[in-house]
C-alpha cells in the first residue's frame, strides 16, 4: 500500500525522502521576492498587501491580523509563489494531464521531491465535468467519509481560515490560469465557472464545498495543534481518490496515528515528520508522483479488506489492454494565513500500452518490477498484475529496440526528462489538439 494517495504514504515517502528535502533546502533555495500580480482582476487586492504583518514566508498570522487582512487578499504575494501564467490555448474538450511518468531507477535514490511548478498546481483536463459528477456521487454516497473537517483542536478558528484560504487560493488559481473559463468578480464576490455554466456566491457557501465543485481533485489540510504538543493533526479535506481507506477514518487524527499502518516508524517518523513540516515555507512549494500498474480505473475503493482480497491472487482473465497506469500526482504547500499544511492529490489513469511509443519508459518499468525493492513492490501490490504486464513491457522494450528509439543492453535509469520521456511534449500536443 506504500505507494497510495494516502496522506500516511506521503508522509511515509517524505521521511525517506528527509535527507533529500534538506538538500533541496541548501541548493534550490534561490530566494525570490514576491512577484506582482498581473492580473487586472486582481490588482485592487494587492494594494492590501504593503499593509501586511511581516510573517512571510514561515509564521502563522494572529486572528487579528488576519481579520484586519479581509477577504480576498493576493497569494502570490503572501506566499512568494507567482500566479499561474495564463494558458489561453488551452482547451478543456480535449486536454489531456501532462503523462507523468515518475518511474525511477535506483530506486531508493531519491523520493524526487521537487519543487511544485506554480503553473501546475492545478491541472483541468478533458474529463472535468465527468469527474465531477463521478465525485458528486461519491459524496452523496459516503458524505462524512469524503468531505469533513475537524474542530477539536486548540486554535478550531485556524481551521476555518484554513478552509477559506484554500477556496481563495483557488480562485485566483483558476482564474488566472484559465482565463477563457473562470471569472471572479471582486467587488461581488461572485464566481463564474463557465464550463459549468454556474455562478458561486463564494462566501455564503462552505469553501471546502465550493472547492469540490469546482475542481475535481483532493485536498488534504494539517495543522499543528499546541493541546497535542504542536504535532501536526489533519484538520480538513476532501478525498474521493483513496483506495482502501476513507478520510473519515483518518480525520483529527496525528500524522504518527494516520500513517500507523507502518508500526516500526510510528515514533521516529511522527518527530521528523512534524519538524520537516515545520520548516516548510510557504514559497517552497513540493510536487512529486507515486504510481501503480492497476486494472482498469479505482478511483474510490471503500474498505480495504475487500480490495487487498482482490489483489492478494494473479487473475487469468486480466487483459493486456485492462491494465492502466494510475499515477497519483501530489503536491504539498504551506498556508500562509492559518499556517497549516495542504496536500494536493490527483489521480491521473492511462492505459499501459500507452508506453509502446514512449522511448525507454518500458525498459525502466520492467527494471523496477523485476529489480525494484521487494518490499516497496509488495506494498503496492504489483504482483497480481505481473504475468500480464511484464511480457508485455518486454514485448514493447524489444520493439523500440527494433525501431531504433531505444538501445539494446542501454543501462536503464530514471529518464532524463523525468517525470516525463523523451518527445512527451509533441506527443501530449498532438493527443490534445493544442
Ligand atoms: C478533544 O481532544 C482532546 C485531546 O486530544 C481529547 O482528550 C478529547 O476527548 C476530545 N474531545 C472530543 C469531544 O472528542
Amino acid at each position: 500500500m506504500l505507494e497510495y494517495t494516502s496522506i500516511y504514504v506521503l508522509s511515509a515517502s517524505f521521511l525517506v525522502g528527509l535527507p533529500f528535502a534538506v538538500l533541496l533546502y541548501a541548493y534550490i533555495n534561490s530566494r525570490r521576492s514576491p512577484k506582482p500580480n498581473r492580473d487586472g482582476t486582481l490588482r485592487i487586492l494587492k494594494e492590501k498587501s504593503p499593509n501586511l504583518p511581516p510573517a512571510y514566508p514561515l509564521k502563522a498570522y494572529t486572528l487579528a491580523q488576519i481579520t484586519s487582512i479581509g477577504p480576498f487578499p493576493c497569494y502570490a504575494t503572501l506566499t512568494g509563489v507567482p500566479l499561474p501564467e495564463p494558458y489561453h490555448a488551452f482547451d478543456i474538450k480535449t486536454a489531456k494531464p501532462r503523462p507523468y511518468r515518475p518511474f525511477r531507477w535506483a530506486y531508493h535514490q531519491t523520493m524526487s521531491l521537487t519543487r511544485l511548478e506554480p503553473n501546475w498546481w492545478l491541472e483541468l483536463e478533458d474529463t472535468y465535468s465527468t469527474r465531477l459528477l463521478q465525485r458528486s456521487q461519491i459524496l452523496q454516497k459516503y458524505k462524512t467519509k469524503i468531505i469533513d473537517r475537524h474542530l477539536n483542536i486548540s486554535n478550531p478558528w485556524r481551521v476555518e481560515v484554513a478552509c477559506q484560504e484554500l477556496m481563495e487560493m483557488v480562485i485566483q488559481f483558476l482564474c488566472s490560469r484559465y482565463p477563457q473559463y473562470f471569472h471572479f468578480d471582486t467587488s461581488k464576490f461572485v464566481f463564474l465557472n463557465r464550463i459549468l455554466g454556474r455562478e458561486f456566491e463564494v462566501y455564503k457557501m462552505d469553501p471546502l464545498d465550493f472547492v469540490f465543485q469546482n475542481v475535481p481533485e483532493d485536498f488534504a489540510i494539517v495543522m499543528p495543534d499546541d493541546g497535542r504538543g504542536g504535532k501536526y493533526v489533519f484538520v480538513a479535506g476532501m478525498i474521493c481518490s483513496s483506495v482502501g481507506w476513507d478520510l473519515g477514518e483518518k480525520i483529527g487524527k496525528a500524522l504518527g496515528e494516520i500513517h500507523g499502518v507502518v508500526p516500526e516508524y510510528k515514533e521516529k517518523m511522527e518527530r521528523s515528520m512534524d519538524r520537516y513540516f515545520s520548516k516548510l515555507t510557504t514559497d517552497k512549494p513540493i510536487q512529486r508522483g507515486s504510481w501503480d500498474i492497476v486494472v482498469g480505473e479505482p478511483l474510490f475503493v471503500c474498505g480495504g479488506e475487500k480490495f487487498n482480497k482482490r489483489r492478494s491472487g494473479q487473475d487469468h482473465n486480466i487483459k493486456e489492454e485492462d491494465l492502466t497506469l494510475r499515477v497519483d500526482w501530489q503536491t504539498l504547500r504551506r498556508l500562509p494565513l492559518s499556517g497549516g499544511i495542504v496536500f494536493n492529490y490527483k489521480a491521473l489513469f492511462t492505459p499501459v500500452k500507452e508506453f509502446e511509443d514512449e522511448p525507454g519508459v518500458p525498459a525502466l518499468v520492467e527494471k523496477v518490477l523485476r529489480e525494484g525493492n521487494k518490499k516497496i513492490l509488495e506494498y503496492k501490490g504489483t504482483w497480481h498484475v505481473e504475468h500480464v504486464v511484464l511480457p508485455m513491457l518486454e514485448r514493447m522494450k524489444r520493439r523500440q529496440v527494433e525501431m531504433g528509439v531505444w538501445e539494446e543492453g542501454k543501462e536503464v535509469r530514471t529518464l532524463e526528462e523525468s517525470p516525463f520521456y523523451r518527445g512527451w511534449e509533441e506527443k501530449w500536443r498532438n493527443q490534445q489538439e493544442f
